[in-house]
């Protein structure tokens, strides 16, 4: 039984399987698959300073060198998780940029709803969370000049068939999968494609009208709100209460002053 699970966990992706069934305008019409990269997301700018098509998918089995925000790294073991980065071209000034990630947390809680039947919630500005604990991240990357942005790369890593043998040290009690969560495997391949669907639905969303119907969507699943937090941003930081997403999914905190802060960017620990 042991060895049939394994088997079936380590069943390498395909690119046939992915793209069969898929149904998009313009996420995923180009997909490269790699056994193994250092990260999706270098993989996926290389692509994007050559020109690569809006949508373009970079996807890995596993990833040498994964990294996560703020430095950190993502652990990438292969045959387990999805670790995978789409380029976006959209015309917008740069400023607007880290709103796209918010699209993204958007589309991977669908995704996550949609095929593993759990509901996810979503800590600002993209941690996937799943009963308390983080199931999946997002880093989005940025090319721009003054007042134009190049491309934007949203790098996704969804946490999908570890057991909780994979999580060593502090990870052991903050993250979790979709499997341990669901009590079940989860099917990678199915978790991709309904990824390309939900970012490519909630991407021509976002062009068409803006990021109002991503805002109000958030406001439904982001756990940050209504919560005391821990703001951090380059070298400040701000204790407050998270209360409310702005028109342009900045975080907006209230101190103990009754002072409201915006907070573009940055790390939130939520301490109740
Ligand atoms: C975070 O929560 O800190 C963000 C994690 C983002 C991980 C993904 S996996 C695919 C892509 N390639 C990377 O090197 N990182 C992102």
């Amino acid at each position: 039984m042991a060895g049939q699970v394994s088997q079936e966990i380590a069943a390498p992706l395909s690119e046939a399987d992915i793209r069969s069934g898929i149904i998009t305008r313009r996420i995923g019409l180009v997909i490269h698959l790699f056994q193994a990269v250092d990260s999706t997301n270098d993989e996926a700018k290389a692509l994007a300073v050559r020109g690569a098509l809006e949508g373009t998918v970079v996807i890995a089995d596993a990833q040498e060198r994964g990294r996560g925000r703020m430095g950190r790294s993502w652990t990438s073991p292969p045959g387990v998780g999805v670790y995978f980065s789409v380029i976006l071209r959209p015309a917008i000034q740069p400023h607007a940029a880290p709103a796209l990630s918010l699209l993204g947390a958007a589309a991977v809680a669908e995704a996550i709803e949609a095929v593993a039947g759990l509901a996810a919630g979503v800590k600002w500005p993209n941690d996937l969370i799943v009963r308390g604990r983080k199931v999946g991240g997002i880093l989005g990357e940025v090319a721009a000049e003054t007042s134009h942005l190049d491309y934007v790369v949203l790098g996704i890593g969804i946490n999908v068939n570890q057991t909780e043998a994979s999580f060593e040290g502090e990870l052991r009690h903050t993250a979790t999968s979709l499997r341990i969560e669901a009590g079940r495997l989860v099917d990678r391949t199915a978790m991709i494609r309904s990824l390309c669907e939900s970012l490519d639905r909630w991407y021509n969303c976002f062009l068409s009208e803006g990021l109002a119907p991503i805002i109000e969507r958030l406001r439904q699943s982001c756990l940050t709100l209504g919560q005391r937090v821990v703001a951090r941003s380059g070298d400040q930081q701000l204790c407050g209460l998270a209360v409310d997403l702005d028109h342009a999914g900045a975080l907006l905190i209230r101190d103990a002053d009754q002072r409201l802060h915006r907070l573009i960017a940055g790390d939130v620990t939520l301490t109740g």
